[in-house]
């Protein structure tokens, strides 16, 4: 089984937690994180964007309609972007109430809030900058939270954070800002295309469904910015056969909305 495999060739495949424990508490919460937490999630993956006010929250869609009660509280505001509600407005809105009564009341976090959590729960970060077209200098911004809670420490930055995007442009700059900051991008660039993107990414995190062994390969065949094999994290993994298949393959990490139990499925092969 995948143990003795993982003991045989040192190959560890770390699952991650997408958007916290979406299947258990209403994703990009507090609350998912720590429902992630307690299922034994190390790695958690949220997004990060920008209110009208300039604040960082942690939100999926450029949109608040889905996830919480925007549409109740400001019916007037379609299409009720995150970029034309100030912090103070997203923070009236119930971003639990539409996964369930249990989590009524729960608040669309800011990335400071949300930091801190993750900090307390000792867990560690993918965190994936959505949509950085949509908001000039989020790259510096995101740095300076990070900054001011406790993440760009030589501990923090070595093992417990990755910033990731699917805007190359983005992580570009992560890296040129931050050299040491490890980054991802998310997508499948060809393999003639992978030695430009190991200048300034670490890992290659592509659609499950792209995922091939001859990509894996090419990519653990390139050497990142922090002179260590590239990685490969698939995406998003929810069925435990994809996930056997993809460990066999060799991928660095899976990130999965049920993080527990692709655990438990590699873990017994
Ligand atoms: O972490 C990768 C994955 O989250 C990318 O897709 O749409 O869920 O942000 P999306
Ligand atoms: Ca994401």
């Amino acid at each position: 089984g995948a143990p003795a495999q993982a003991a045989a060739s040192g190959h560890q495949t770390v699952v991650v937690g997408h958007r916290g424990a979406p299947t258990h508490a209403p994703e990009n919460t507090l609350a998912s994180i720590d429902a992630a937490s307690r299922l034994g999630d190390v790695w958690v993956e949220n997004d990060v964007q920008r209110t009208k006010d300039g604040e960082l929250v942690v939100l999926h869609d450029n949109s608040l309609a889905r996830t919480t009660n925007v549409e109740q509280v400001f019916p007037d505001r379609k299409p009720w972007n995150v970029k034309d509600f100030t912090l103070n407005e997203i923070e009236k809105l119930d971003a639990g109430s539409w996964f369930s009564p249990d989590f009524e009341g729960e608040r669309v976090p800011t990335l400071e809030d949300y930091m801190d959590e993750v900090e307390d729960n000792g867990q560690r970060l993918l965190l994936e900058l959505k949509s950085p077209e949509l908001y000039p200098g989020i790259e510096l911004q995101t740095l300076r939270v990070l900054h001011r809670t406790g993440w760009l420490d030589r501990s923090h930055i070595r093992r417990r954070l990755v910033i990731q995007s699917f805007n190359a442009d983005a992580i570009r700059t992560v890296h040129s800002l931050r050299p040491d900051i490890k980054t991802g991008f998310l997508g499948t660039p060809s393999v003639a295309q992978l030695p430009k993107y190991a200048a300034f990414c670490d890992e290659i995190n592509p659609n499950y469904t792209t995922v091939t062994q001859g990509y894996v390969d090419a990519v653990h065949r390139l050497t990142g910015p922090h002179d260590r094999r590239m990685q490969v994290n698939a995406w998003t993994v929810d069925d435990d056969s994809k996930a056997i298949a993809l460990d066999r393959m060799g991928v660095d990490g899976i990130i999965s909305n049920k993080a527990d139990e692709i655990r438990d499925a590699l873990e017994t092969g």
